[in-house]
């Protein structure tokens, strides 16, 4: 189990769409594994593979864990949004868009389908943070960030943002 580097933003990569995967081989194992390290350590509380350089459809989530205590991850290979209801605005961040968050409008409640590390085939019924966390991975295989969804003045001012912050990087040198 190794940590690996997240990417940020802009990087061209969080902007590609992510291959299904099509056995889930020792390969696949060990990025499940090392994907679940780099979200405990970042900390986070989901991830998506492209965040790690990875362009294979897998995302890890877990919304609750608490240092010391048992982590019971939720692991989606080939994620899909099987039906979804009704609207809900959650703030969201994201560890490839460092210290940034905006509210986003997703929907209150998802099923997604998919299959686990053991490559059992899993239905996940999600509401509220849940819901929204599962709709923020898929995103991510879909080459989506949460800046992405956001209306057109927030997206103004996160791009004015972040050009500052490179400006302020540039002058810091
Ligand atoms: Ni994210």
């Amino acid at each position: 189990m190794a940590q690996r580097e997240i990417l940020t933003y802009p990087d061209p990569i969080l902007k590609q769409v992510s291959e299904p995967v099509e056995e889930i081989n020792s390969e696949v194992t060990a990025l499940i594994q090392d994907m679940l390290a780099t979200m405990y350590e970042a900390p986070g509380i989901g991830l998506a593979a492209p965040q790690v350089s990875e362009l294979k459809r897998v995302i890890v989530l877990d919304l609750d864990y608490r240092a010391g205590e048992e982590r019971k991850p939720i692991v989606l290979v080939n994620p899909e949004i099987v039906s979804s209801e009704g609207e809900i605005l959650f703030e969201e961040a994201c560890l490839s868009v460092p210290e940034y968050s905006a509210e986003v409008k997703r929907f209150a409640k998802v099923k997604v389908k998919g299959l686990n590390e053991k490559a059992e085939e899993v239905e996940i019924e999600g509401e509220g943070l849940l819901s929204v966390a599962l709709q923020h991975e898929i995103d991510h295989l879909d080459g989506i960030l949460f800046v992405d969804r956001l209306g057109l003045v927030k997206r103004d001012i996160f791009k004015r943002k972040f050009r500052k912050s490179i400006k302020n990087k540039v002058e810091a040198i």
